[in-house]
């Protein structure tokens, strides 16, 4: 059994890992459609080693699509992803549009997939990037002992902002080694040899919109609205892989000995933790272009009696967004749909 699959926002820097992952995990793909914007309508996308045109979502019938992997924004899946599951398909949304409504399960493959299955509008949401990798380290302990607060602060890859971000980091670097100046236009300030203690819009509170999604995902789902989150959302000038550096205080005492053997334990994670040069994970060394979530520098917290420090790193397009997007696609498809 195959299925009729689309990607929507196929050019784009998420929509390309999406369908570079449907081929490697040899989805059951049985005809693939790329959606994008009137603007690279006409063109193709590399899907293996096929080559597939791009249409226009605007003009497209989405009828006969049976699986719909969107990720060209909350607007873009705002006005479509329910005509496209009025159509029959099952949309996995990657944006922040439909996160937050209560008949709309928010899933991390390792982390509460029966979720899949509950979704009376046929649209499944897909975690931010952050709180993707966040809760795939997190979750196990959260059930040994408990999570009562999370302290994080962020250090996020530019592909996360999209396929014009890792252009401009590359302009600005490229530019700036060659004296010219850096020219802000997708970020508001310099991203190359920089840090922006911004990611998304500001809100109300003086928080961000990035975030706010830490806070208000995590509780979603993992099930607890009493864990305290505090979040400061930095972006780096790296390319692909988000680091997390995150003190996590625990309900009962957990020590950093059995953390890191309940974490060697964990589905989707990776413990790289030596104390020496390089014994720890950094996005260019280990996510960059890989599955997993490391987790290293994993140390009892010295300032109190239940908290421990981790170092979270993961590639944002992958795990983050494409590989968790098909990972709930396999199990949609596992239970028959
Ligand atoms: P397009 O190439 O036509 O602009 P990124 O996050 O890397 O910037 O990618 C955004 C993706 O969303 C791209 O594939 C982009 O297509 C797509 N997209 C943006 N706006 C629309 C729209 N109004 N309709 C369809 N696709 C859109």
């Amino acid at each position: 059994r195959t299925y009729k699959v689309a990607v929507v926002g196929a050019t784009g820097a998420v929509g390309e890992a999406m369908l570079a992952i449907l081929a490697e995990r040899a989805f059951p793909v049985g005809e693939l459609v790329a959606l994008a914007s009137e603007r690279s309508a006409g063109g193709e996308v590399a899907f293996g080693h096929r080559k597939v045109p791009v249409r226009e979502l605007a003009t497209f019938d989405p009828a006969g699509v049976e699986i719909a992997l969107f990720s060209a924004g909350a607007a873009v899946s705002k006005a479509y992803a329910p005509r496209f599951a009025a159509a029959g398909a099952v949309v996995i949304d990657n944006s922040s549009a439909f996160r937050h409504d209560d008949d709309v399960p928010l899933v991390v493959s390792e982390v509460n997939p029966e979720q899949v299955g509950n979704r009376p509008r046929g649209i499944i949401a897909n975690p931010n990037c952050s709180t993707m990798q966040l809760l795939v380290a997190l979750a196990p302990i959260h059930r040994a002992v408990g999570i009562a607060r999370l302290n994080i602060a962020t250090y996020q890859a530019v592909s996360g902002t999209g396929r014009r971000a890792l252009e401009e980091l590359g302009r600005q670097t490229a530019g700036l080694l060659n004296f010219q100046p850096a020219e802000p236009e997708v970020y508001p300030v310099q991203i190359a040899f920089n840090v922006i203690p911004h990611g998304g819009d500001f809100t109300d509170n003086g928080y961000t919109t990035e975030e706010m999604k830490l806070v208000r995902e995590t509780r979603k789902i993992l099930g607890d609205d009493a864990i305290g989150v505090n979040a400061t959302v930095v972006r780096v000038p790296v390319f692909y892989g988000h680091s997390e550096a995150v003190n996590v205080e625990t309900r009962a005492k957990l020590s950093a000995a059995d953390a890191r053997a309940l974490l060697q334990a964990a589905p989707g994670v990776q413990v790289v933790d030596e104390p020496v040069g390089g014994g720890y994970p950094t996005p260019v060394t280990h996510a960059s272009g890989t599955d997993p979530v490391y987790v290293g520098r994993i140390r009892d917290d010295l300032s109190h009696p239940r908290a421990l420090n981790l170092w979270i790193v993961s590639d944002n397009l992958r795990k983050g967004a494409a590989l968790n997007a098909v990972q709930i696609a396999e199990l949609v498809v596992a239970a028959g749909r």
